[in-house]
């Protein structure tokens, strides 16, 4: 039997990057998955026999309808991988309050609400499985360091990480396992528009970014959507049953320094 069959999963901001990766990775463990995006990913879901629903977090009523849809398709919830998020780069007095708050709207708000309405669902048919149900938030390093010209990301990142924190407090004694994952540079589509912004205002050329992204991990490359994918399949795995309101840094080394 694999190690997450019987499962039943959800994956916002699941159509392309990390999300995609994570739902795969997911579903290779056995996992059914609902991948959910404002951005079409039903291609992604039929690949891994899930399902797909449009879905921006920002909003309520699409979140109780996201976790119904794992409910009418797959019988119930197990695990939420609260993906979904944006970035972009500006340097404060660049970043108008509405821009700021556009940026908590979705990486805050949206992951409270994840919060909010998966947690009870999931907590439903916790007590089946040795690990206890799980929920996944993506933070970054930007949730644990600061940087320059990235306010709104790291103010968001970082209300994730204590999020994940209170939420697994509240429901350890539900045995839901809340954790949030913390990643250095990865290549995935974020990070290729990151790169345009740059070059667009440096004048350097792509290679010279890629590799400038490549040495800030002690590593010595970028990040992989796999490298991500494996940690949040792992914490949402009955291998991580005593791990709970903690924070998996997957960076290369880049926050040892
Ligand atoms: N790529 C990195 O280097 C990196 C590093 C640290 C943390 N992260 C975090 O990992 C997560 C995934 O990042 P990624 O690199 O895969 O990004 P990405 O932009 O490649 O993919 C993000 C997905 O989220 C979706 N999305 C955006 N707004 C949404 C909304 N309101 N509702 C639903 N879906 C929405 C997009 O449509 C997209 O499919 C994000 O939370 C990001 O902040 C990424």
């Amino acid at each position: 039997m694999s190690e997450l069959s019987g499962r039943v999963a959800l994956v916002t901001g699941g159509a392309r990057g990390l999300g995609a990766a994570a739902a795969k990775a997911l579903a290779a463990k056995g996992a059914k998955v609902v991948v959910s995006d404002i951005r079409d990913g039903a291609e992604i879901a039929a690949a891994i026999d899930g399902a797909f629903v449009k879905h921006d977090v920002t909003s309520e009523d699409e979140w109780i309808a996201a976790v119904q849809c794992a409910k009418d398709k797959f019988g119930g919830l197990d695990i939420l991988v609260n993906n979904a998020g944006v970035f972009w780069m500006k340097p404060l007095p660049m970043e108008s309050l509405e821009s700021f708050r556009k940026m908590q709207q979705i990486n805050v708000e949206g992951v409270f609400l994840g919060l909010k309405h998966s947690i009870p669902a999931i907590a439903e048919r916790a007590h089946q499985w040795d690990g206890g149900g799980a929920v996944v938030n993506l933070s970054s390093v930007a949730g644990i360091v600061g940087a320059p010209n990235i306010i709104a990301y790291n103010a968001s990142k970082g209300a994730v990480r204590l999020m994940t924190k209170s939420a697994a407090l509240e429901y350890a004694g539900a045995k839901v396992r809340v954790n949030s994952v913390h990643p250095g540079i990865i290549d995935t589509p974020m990070m290729a528009e990151a790169a345009k912004v740059i070059e667009a205002t440096t004048g350097q050329g792509a290679n010279t970014t890629r590799d400038n992204f490549a040495t800030r991990h002690p590593l010595g490359r970028m990040g992989r959507d796999i490298d991500i994918a494996n940690a949040v399949a792992f914490l949402a795995s009955d291998a991580a049953a005593f791990i709970t309101g903690s924070e998996l840094v997957v960076d290369g080394g880049m926050t040892a320094i």
